[in-house]
């Protein structure tokens, strides 16, 4: 793998508003030295557009971070983004994200993850137009969805994953699919993570830990499918982070291939906990963290607030991901406990809704 220095670096995060995204950039600016980042998010609305502004907010801190408003999939835009300030370092996180959305706002999922993606790859192949360095990594969000309904775990990249089951998997797995093509024919670095659940303060309110928070606090009362008995890989959004800015330092190797021809410099991993946590164990947690930090009261009775169900049709029992080429790769292993994760959680829901 070839090693890219990221000290004095341009670097475009798209989705720079959203829960990783966010994350990584304020991550970057504490880390390293000498970087510019120029963040682009189109603010939409598939979630309270609160969090996005505030998330932006603890970024124009940095003078040097540049925020553009707008969409990727809006070439004048990412043509002009990559003219102006010629990022090195191209990070694509923005996305429709969400399964069931896909099914009421397919549109939403065709324009953001195929336009949008199709507008980064072109714009990273154009980098190098008249012999200029241009992009030395692209790194782009996949997603386990992609294993659809896959019944061996732990879930490995090795797998046949063609079977995508919703729209939103089958626009990742088509990302994967563009960036390989990509890389074989410009010669583009590139490396796809496939996240697994991630959480933690200021995250997506479309995610089942944000809901069951909102639902508790309202006095209601949660589901929870297979008797609690699904087990899921969590994983905390600094450890994800952490294995981002890892990602983003090693790139594949450009190489020829017998044919004199080169090789797609292109890599995809899972990046996750591969340690799957038992779903009433989770919401248990969930809940004391809750109480601690005030969100809910003392005596809270949470066993009158739960209704343990059986699986939904589709549904999964255990998922989680095979992480062993992250650790070889990049000595990637997350470290934070559920505990200190929803406790981070829970404090900020305080303070952010109460
Ligand atoms: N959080 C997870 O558990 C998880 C799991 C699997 C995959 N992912 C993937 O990781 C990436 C980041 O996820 P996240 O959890 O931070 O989601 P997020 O929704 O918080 O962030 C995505 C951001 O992209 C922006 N965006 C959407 N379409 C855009 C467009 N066309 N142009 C510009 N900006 C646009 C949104 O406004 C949002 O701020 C996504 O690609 C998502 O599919 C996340």
């Amino acid at each position: 793998m070839s090693k890219i220095e990221l000290k004095g670096k341009t670097i475009l995060v798209t989705g720079a508003a959203g829960f990783i995204g966010s994350n990584l950039v304020k991550r970057l600016y504490n880390d390293v030295k000498d970087v510019t980042v120029i963040g682009i998010d189109n603010m939409n609305d598939y979630y309270d557009v609160r969090l996005k502004e505030a998330r932006l907010e603890e970024l124009s801190v940095h003078p040097s971070f540049v925020f553009v408003r707008g969409s990727i999939a809006d070439k004048a835009i990412i043509t002009e983004i990559f003219e102006k300030y010629k990022p090195q370092i191209v990070v694509n996180l923005a996305a429709q994200a969400g399964v069931r959305y896909s099914i009421t706002n397919p549109d939403a999922y065709i324009e953001s993850n195929l336009i949008g993606f199709y507008n980064i790859l072109e714009a990273c192949r154009h980098s190098y137009d008249n012999g200029a360095t241009g992009v030395e990594h692209l790194v782009y969000a996949s997603s386990s969805s992609v294993y659809g309904s896959n019944k061996k775990v732990p879930y490995s990249t090795d797998d046949k994953v063609d079977n995508p089951v919703s729209l939103y998997a089958a626009t990742k797995k088509s990302n994967e699919l563009l960036a390989h093509a990509y890389s074989k024919l410009y010669n583009i670095p590139s490396t796809g993570l496939r996240f697994f659940t991630v959480y933690g303060p200021a995250g997506r309110p479309d995610m089942a830990y944000f809901g069951f928070t909102n639902k508790l606090r309202k006095g209601k009362t949660i589901q929870i499918f297979n008797y609690g008995n699904c087990k899921r890989d969590f994983t905390y959004v600094d450890d994800i982070v952490e294995g981002v800015v890892r990602v983003m330092q090693k790139a594949p190797d450009k190489v020829t291939g017998e044919d004199g021809l080169p090789l797609p410099p292109y890599a995809v991993y899972n990046i996750g906990n591969n340690q799957p946590e038992n779903l009433l164990d989770f919401v248990t947690i969930l809940q004391e963290e809750l109480i601690r930090a005030g969100v809910l009261p003392e005596d809270y009775d949470f066993e009158a607030h739960k209704e343990l169900v059986p699986m939904q049709p589709g549904d999964v029992p255990v998922t989680y991901a095979d992480t062993t080429a992250l650790e070889r790769d990049f000595g990637f292993k997350p470290s934070t406990s559920l505990r200190t994760g929803l406790r981070k959680f829970a404090e900020w829901y305080k303070e952010f809704y109460m």
